[in-house]
């Protein structure tokens, strides 16, 4: 079982922190379909001392979302270690996790997110500082390395252990990679392989069966998901299910697809109202359609979505017709 300091995850399978994805409302659809953990988007550690109120409002953890893990990133020591305070006293989160991932030149260029991966000394120099200064457990999450001449996974996990980090989460790309080319598990494997603290591996888990394979693979503690998840929590429950019993469980229809969809709004407009919801939601709502048959129909309507009603209406008129096709097929066979 996924054991981090002494919170105990009741299964191996985490939601990984997506930017603009991973807020209360759908951390909240993952965690009811049974995520053990999961993770909150990254929120700036300079952003939070500054008091900016976006950022603080990103801290929020609604308790039913618990165990949750936090994260945060930045470059430089201070900065960092004072967010991680606030973070450790004024949150309900369960863990503190570090960016080490980022890939992005704006937070690259300010020695944060992946930056870290070409230094070791750094690692250990920021986690320890972390470590030391809050009583939640910190946790890191990295990708391989830089490059493909910048690998230090195994030395960049040893530091974290060694500066007292409760856990990592390895995602198997580099920083160059970005999101192209495959995630090698082999380095994942290379990581369990060199700590003792618990080692999650994430990268490229589309399905229940991958997941199992990651897990017996790479023999990590944990598998994160990210991308399989986007308007698709059933993949969580599923790939649950399977570890738990080796059974597939059915797929969603389209019309509960879309009540989860209309569940996930209502959360955003609660947290940000509607006018930011209905924008933010677009992109999830052409997720909760992916792979429904006829979808391109609705798909153009997507981006004109300006309130609560536009997306019910466009969306259950499109079901309805999915299911009238689906009831004509039957009775036609
Ligand atoms: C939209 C999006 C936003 C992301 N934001 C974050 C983030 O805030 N922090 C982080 O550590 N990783 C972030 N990631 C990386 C994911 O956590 C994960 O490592 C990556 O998507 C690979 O896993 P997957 O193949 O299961 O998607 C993000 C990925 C996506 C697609």
């Amino acid at each position: 079982m996924l054991k981090i300091g002494n919170i105990e995850m009741k299964n191996q399978v985490v939601l990984a922190p997506m930017a603009g994805v991973c807020n209360p409302a759908f951390r909240l659809i993952a965690k009811e379909f049974g995520a053990g953990l999961v993770c909150a988007e990254m929120v700036s550690d300079k952003a939070i001392l500054h008091g900016n109120e976006k950022s603080l409002s990103m801290l929020y953890v609604d308790e039913r979302e618990k165990p949750l893990s936090l994260q945060i990133f930045g470059g430089e020591k201070e900065t960092l270690v004072e967010a991680a305070k606030f973070v450790d006293k004024n949150t309900n989160a369960d863990i503190i996790d570090i960016n080490m991932g980022c890939p992005v030149p704006k937070i690259t260029k300010c020695d944060a997110g992946a930056r870290w991966l070409l230094d070791p000394n750094k690692i250990y120099e920021m986690v320890a500082a972390t470590v030391d200064a809050v009583d939640k457990p910190v946790t890191v999450k990295m990708r391989i390395g830089w490059d493909s001449d910048h690998v230090y996974a195994v030395e960049n996990a040893r530091a974290v252990e060694r500066a007292g980090g409760s856990a990592v989460a390895v995602h198997g790309r580099t920083r160059v990679q970005m999101y192209e080319g495959k995630a090698d598990w082999n380095i994942i494997k290379d990581v369990k392989d060199s700590v003792n603290i618990p080692v999650i591996g994430n990268g490229d888990v589309t399905t229940p069966q991958e997941a199992r394979r990651m897990l017996d693979e790479a023999g990590v503690d944990g598998v994160m998901i990210g991308r399989a998840a986007l308007g698709n929590p059933w993949m969580l429950y599923q790939t649950i299910q399977y570890l738990e019993n080796g059974t597939l469980t059915d797929e969603p229809t389209p019309r509960e697809k879309i009540d989860v969809c209309m569940i996930h709004l209502d959360r955003l407009i609660k947290l940000k109202g509607e006018h930011v919801a209905v924008r933010e939601m677009r992109k999830h709502a052409a997720w909760y359609l992916k792979g429904m048959r006829g979808n391109g129909r609705v798909r153009d309507k997507i981006n004109s979505f300006e309130s609560r009603a536009d997306v019910a209406n466009t969306l259950y008129a499109f079901v309805d017709e999915v299911e009238a096709q689906e009831a004509e097929q039957s009775s036609a066979v």
